[in-house]
């Protein structure tokens, strides 16, 4: 446990970051997509990769263009205590000096999920008891480590497959549902000012895993589990954005929670060509008017920044271009929609 030290690491590495020339500046008057966010009291935030902060082109989009950030893989379990007791907290710290420096919310990703943990704890053939303390320090851990600098914790992550059955993992086997209400209490214990939340994917229509997660919120906010907030990822084809994504998000705000659009990318079969980057453009504004007609959407975050530096081709064969800017971080037709769709009068 390192939490005494923490401060003067992000202090050193704000001033290095300042020296370096690395907290680019904006030119007045110039829209960005955290500027116009702002200016609908929303954020606007992106996945970021730590290990990309060498590269200027990148740190200075991630610089401008954001007001919110989350670690695309630098906070989950398996990165950061890959030997058990043995933590490695570099990248997590890099992307809180950058946040720090730049002034952006952190969204913290992620607590407890059944994939990216560590090999030690897989196959630990542990007991459940042991699985529930493992848990429980391990958030006490990490959300102790980063009290006061992270807004908001995807504590649990993707919790239910896609018929709105449990997910099974180490968690659910060990302790069955009631993992979650523990999760969450482990968090709020470790830093009582962040928000958070429960995050799932394929919930942004309404269907058996939207119902479920709805069903699992209200449990939880009725047994006064501490939830604060519902994370709709938001993975799609371009194109195929659900037509009720914004009916969902104010379903799940009606039980009292904020929601955050948290993994936002919509893939195009590649080549992308000028009318699928004008379809996705459309999307991409939809999802932000979505968020501008729900009072407790708080922001939307895409999973990345630039194409080059995207989930979708390894895992979508044939597919990219998903996010708002190129690979030679030039700008796409989805960051003047979403501008316009963040800064226009509401109907
Ligand atoms: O770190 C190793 C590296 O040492 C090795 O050389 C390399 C070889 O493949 O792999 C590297 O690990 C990869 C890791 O990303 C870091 O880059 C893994 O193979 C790769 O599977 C992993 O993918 C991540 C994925 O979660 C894991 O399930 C993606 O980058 C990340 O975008 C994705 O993010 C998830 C969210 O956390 C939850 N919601 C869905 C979303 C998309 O799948």
């Amino acid at each position: 446990m390192q939490r005494a030290g923490i401060r003067p690491i992000f202090a050193a590495a704000v001033v290095a970051l300042a020296a370096s020339g690395s907290v680019a500046s904006v030119r007045a008057g110039e829209a960005t997509l955290g500027s116009a966010a702002g200016s609908a009291d929303r954020y606007f935030g992106g996945a970021l990769d730590p290990g990309a902060f060498d590269e200027r082109p990148y740190r200075e989009l991630a610089a401008t263009q954001l007001t919110s950030v989350t670690p695309e893989n630098a906070m989950k379990w398996g990165l950061v205590e890959p030997e058990r007791g043995e933590f490695d907290w570099k990248g997590a710290d890099s992307l809180v000096a950058f946040a720090e420096a730049n002034r952006q919310k952190i969204r913290g990703h992620t607590l407890v999920w059944h994939s990216q943990l560590p090999l030690w704890l897989i196959n630990g053939a542990f007991r459940p008891d042991e699985i529930k303390d493992l848990m429980v320090a391990h958030i006490t851990e990490e959300v102790g480590r980063y009290k006061g600098a992270i807004y908001a914790w995807d504590v649990v992550n993707e919790p239910f497959t896609d018929d709105g059955s449990w997910r099974r993992s180490i968690f659910y086997d060990a302790m069955g549902p009631d993992y979650i209400a523990t999760a969450l209490k482990a968090a709020r214990a470790a830093d009582p000012a962040a928000k958070l939340y429960v995050n799932d994917y394929n919930v942004e229509t309404d269907g058996p895993k939207m119902q479920a997660l709805y069903d699992l919120v209200a449990s939880l906010k009725r047994a006064g589990a501490p939830i604060d907030g519902v994370g709709v990822q938001s993975h799609f084809a371009a194109g195929a954005l659900p037509k009720d994504i914004q009916s969902v998000m104010e379903k799940f705000a009606g039980l009292g929670v904020d929601v955050a659009v948290t993994e936002l990318d919509l893939r195009i079969r590649l080549p992308a060509d000028e009318k699928a980057l004008v379809t996705q453009a459309g999307d991409y504004a939809s999802v932000v008017r979505a968020c501008r007609a729900t009072p407790r959407c708080v922001g939307v975050t895409t999973w990345g920044i630039t194409d080059d530096r995207s989930w979708i081709p390894s895992y979508f064969s044939g597919y990219g271009a998903a996010l708002p800017f190129d690979a030679a971080h030039r700008a796409k037709p989805a960051v003047g929609a979403m501008i316009k769709a963040f800064t226009q009068v509401a109907p």
